[in-house]
């Protein structure tokens, strides 16, 4: 049990730490190389702006003069602004210094270039400096007669741009820190969140029903938790329900059993036994035979029903079955005196199954029956009201108490239970009843005053008409 759960937290911890790590590191690389970058470039563009007129103007001032020699050529450049610069090299059309602020200086490569009428900058920034050569021939008369080039060493914008690119770091330093520490918080409670919610998964798993997350918060993980406690408080009515269906079910075939066990004894026991006796005894072993067989059965209609419509759907007309119905429970009737009245109208069909449309109005007017006073009467309505057809059954019998009202559609539920046995009544008709009639969409209700007797109201959604084609059930 121990070793998933850890399994589980560090992998989503070490899921979520990559994906921050690395998305901070994106940012501080952003953060630590782009401004650095375009402040750079726009140094660049300004000096190659600002030394390219400067050359220009050495040279176009040069161009003036017939032939470049370093006399006229340092009074020339006496008369222009190029003090601040650190170096001013002008050569003649081969290439060969005439003029230079820094005496046995190398000549540059840019005069190569620059012979060939090219005007070339160059500028290169190594974190002290920003070094920048411009190089421009010097044109008279269609001819290049030779080059100026001019230097420049900036060391106050570098010193700005190292400044700022300092700050930055400290900045990302600062940013990384507080990010990891935010992280560090967020994931331990976010894990530790998820963990509560797979303790309380395994803990259900284990089968502990009652256990219930306590929650906090408003948000995904919440409503994850929320409907977890939905599910178990399900699961523990399903449990408890299944539990009561067993102890009730295995109650009810008890008590036939030990009967049968009982009068079977009595009969192999009492060897004198005169065979009137025991005919009387065989006979109510029989009886009870057929209240195991009459349980068995509907115990198992229940739980076909649990698995949805069994059989064949077609368009059943409810006054139909419910003739049906009274051909088979006159007897019933006749025998304790009831009178049954029927109103069944004609167009009342339902999308369903015939047998669970017999089951239905079977189990409600057999307890009309049975539950009623002797020279008592039944009433079954059939009728349409707009989209729906109605089923009732009235009876003018012992009523049902209001307090039992609300449990007489569940599994085994009697409210006289020695009234209900007498008939061989198991408690499972009405429940039958309400299972059907909720898997065709209808709906049952009760209304009873004690001792004036019970009315049973079904509706159901109308199907068109009896020629829809019949299809089958999957
Ligand atoms: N019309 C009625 N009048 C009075 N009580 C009723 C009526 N219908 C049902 N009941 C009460 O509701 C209980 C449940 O009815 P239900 O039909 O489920 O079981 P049952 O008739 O006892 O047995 P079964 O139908 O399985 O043979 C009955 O035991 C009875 O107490
Ligand atoms: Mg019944």
């Amino acid at each position: 049990m121990e070793q998933p759960k850890r399994k589980y937290r560090s992998s989503v911890q070490l899921q979520f730490a990559a994906y921050f790590a690395v998305l901070t590191i994106v940012l501080l690389a952003l953060l630590n190389t782009y401004p650095l970058r375009a402040s750079r470039d726009v140094v660049f563009s300004e000096k190659e702006s600002s030394l390219m007129n400067r050359a220009s103007v050495v040279s176009s001032s040069l161009a003036l003069l017939d032939q470049i020699t370093a006399d006229n050529t340092r009074q020339v450049i006496g008369l222009l602004d190029v003090n601040n610069l650190d170096r001013v090299l002008v050569t003649d059309e081969a290439g060969k210094a005439i003029y230079d602020t820094a005496e046995g200086g190398e000549i540059p490569n840019e005069i190569a270039r620059a012979l060939k009428g090219e005007a070339v900058f160059t500028s290169k920034f190594d974190m002290e400096a920003f070094q920048s050569g411009a190089a421009v021939p010097v044109r008279s008369g269609g001819k290049t007669i030779g080059t100026v080039y001019i230097a420049e060493y900036d060391a106050e914008q570098a010193a700005i741009i190292v400044g700022i690119q300092h700050r930055l770091s400290t900045i990302s330093i600062t940013v990384a820190l507080l990010a990891l520490v935010i992280i560090f918080f967020s994931i331990r409670m976010m894990t530790r969140r998820i963990t509560q919610l797979a303790d309380g998964v395994r803990t259900v798993q284990s089968g502990d029903y009652s256990f219930r997350l306590e929650l906090s918060g408003n948000d995904e993980l919440t409503e994850l938790g929320s409907e977890l406690n939905h599910l178990t408080e399900r699961l523990e009515t399903t449990e408890a329900q299944r539990r009561q269906f067993v102890s009730d079910a295995s109650h009810e075939l008890k008590t036939p059993l030990a009967s049968i066990r009982l009068l079977s004894d009595s009969i192999v026991q009492d060897t004198d036994m005169d065979s009137a006796t025991m005919r009387e005894f065989v006979t109510d072993i029989g009886t009870e035979a057929e209240r195991l067989q009459r349980t068995t059965e509907k115990l198992l209609n229940l739980s076909r029903r649990d698995d949805g419509v069994q059989g064949e759907l077609q368009n059943v007309d409810l006054r139909k079955a419910v003739e049906g119905t009274h051909r088979l429970l006159a007897p019933l009737a006749e025998a304790s005196h009831i009178t049954i009245h029927s109103q069944l109208d004609e167009g009342c069909f339902v999308r369903a199954t015939e047998d669970d449309i017999y089951h239905i109005v079977f189990n409600l007017v057999e307890n009309a029956i049975k539950y009623n006073l002797a020279t008592g009467s039944v009433t079954v309505k059939v009728f349409r009201e707009a989209d729906k057809c109605l089923l009732t059954v009235e009876d003018t019998g012992i009523g049902i108490p209001e307090q039992d009202q609300p449990n007489i559609f569940g599994r085994f539920y009697r409210v006289d239970k020695a009234r209900s046995r007498e008939h061989g009544g198991s408690g499972l008709g009405l429940s039958i009843v309400h299972d059907a009639v909720t898997l065709y969409g209808g709906t049952i209700a009760v209304e009873s005053v004690e001792p004036h007797g019970s009315k049973f109201t079904v509706t159901f959604p109308a199907a068109e008409s009896e020629s829809i084609e019949s299809e089958s059930a999957e």
